[in-house]
């Protein structure tokens, strides 16, 4: 089977077999019949760089339900919702009902399952600040259970859900809380300009910046950020500075700056930068995006090169963000 549709950044690229599910006993019917197996959701955040020897596994488990739930005295929402469930359509879905608390994540492509995995975040929030529990089916064993929102471990772009410990482990639900009178996050500079803005206002703002910023991949293949903003030690940062006093950096703990990858690659003098048919985008240097004819080669040559430039221009190493997939399996540069 062709993956080129089945992942956003389009690369050609062929599995052995591939089948969609769309219950836990059917997964576990399925998982796997060949190996490797690797599950996914839309494949927003995976690449396929070459031919994949083994099952894809397609998580189509569906279903959304709603219910008044008090927390602590507080009351709100409670969100239970399939793992294959759209996350745009879902964001748009409370947005519309009135309920605020996800419209910073609107836009973001890929399923509600894959959210708690890289724990999603833009604009000022993080979706583990909004889930209740995770839902997950272990399928060596076929034990279901759930996690609260402190054992699933959030953290920048991290979770439980990337240990080892968690090979064995599918997304199958998640459920989210959200309060009546949550606060709208409004810190990030493009949003701070409007003055009191609610749930919906937020949205269509978060909708705007995006369209602006991001490419589609419906129109240029892609997969998001492809690497992380890198963590570097306040004496790092400082040396930093003392050579480039524009660098851009937020202060996470006493001894931790994070610093925008974007900003590296741009001084890097990356940006727009193609190796056949891979670039870094005009926009956003931190997108890398398929020209058409990309192939995984030529983006794994293009990742290496900015990993490279950027690790003897500034001596920060930058990690991919993006999940890669080759013959046997996951690739780590
Ligand atoms: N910048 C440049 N040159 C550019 C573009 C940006 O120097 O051409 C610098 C600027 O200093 C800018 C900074 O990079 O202020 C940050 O850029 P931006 O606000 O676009 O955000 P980001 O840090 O690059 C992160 C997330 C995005 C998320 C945005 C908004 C990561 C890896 N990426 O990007 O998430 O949408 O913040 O909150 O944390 C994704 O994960 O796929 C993703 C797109």
């Amino acid at each position: 089977p062709d993956l080129s549709q089945r992942h956003t950044f389009g690369i050609a690229s062929q599995c052995r077999t591939l089948y969609e599910f769309s219950s836990v006993q059917q997964l576990l019917e399925l998982y796997p019949q060949l190996s490797p197996c690797y599950v996914m959701g839309e494949g927003s955040n995976t690449i396929f760089v070459e031919d994949f020897d083994g099952q894809v596994l397609i998580n189509r488990i569906t279903g959304v339900t709603a219910t008044p739930m008090t927390i602590a005295g507080q009351s709100g929402i409670h969100l239970s919702v399939g793992a294959g469930e759209n996350w745009h359509a879902l964001v748009q879905y409370t947005v519309e009902q009135g309920w605020g608390g996800l419209e910073n994540l609107a836009l973001i492509p890929g399923s509600v399952g894959a959210a708690p995995i890289q724990n999603i975040g833009a604009y000022g929030l993080e979706v583990g600040e909004r889930i209740l529990d995770v839902e997950v089916v272990d399928v060596s064993s076929g034990r279901l259970f759930k996690l609260t929102k402190d054992e699933c471990e959030f953290a920048y772009r991290d979770s439980i859900f990337k240990r080892d410990k968690a090979r064995n482990w599918v997304v199958v639900k998640v459920d989210f809380w959200l309060p009546d009178d949550v606060t709208p996050i409004a810190t990030y500079a493009e949003l701070a300009a409007l003055s009191n803005p609610d749930a919906a206002e937020i949205y269509h703002q978060v909708i705007a910046i995006r369209q602006r910023k991001l490419p589609d991949p419906k129109q240029l293949g892609n997969a998001g950020s492809f690497f992380k903003n890198p963590t570097i030690t306040r004496r790092d940062y400082q040396n930093l500075q003392a050579s480039y006093p524009g660098i851009p950096g937020f202060i996470v703990s006493a001894d931790a700056v994070k610093v925008p990858a974007a900003w590296l690659i741009d001084n890097a003098g990356l940006k727009g930068v193609c190796i056949g048919g891979a670039c870094s985008y005009q926009q956003q240097p931190l997108v890398l995006v398929n020209q058409g004819e990309a192939t995984g080669e030529a983006v794994i040559a293009l990742a290496k090169k900015i990993i490279a430039t950027v690790k003897s221009q500034f001596g920060v190493t930058l990690a991919p963000e993006v999940r890669l997939i080759g013959k046997q399996g996951r690739i780590v540069l």
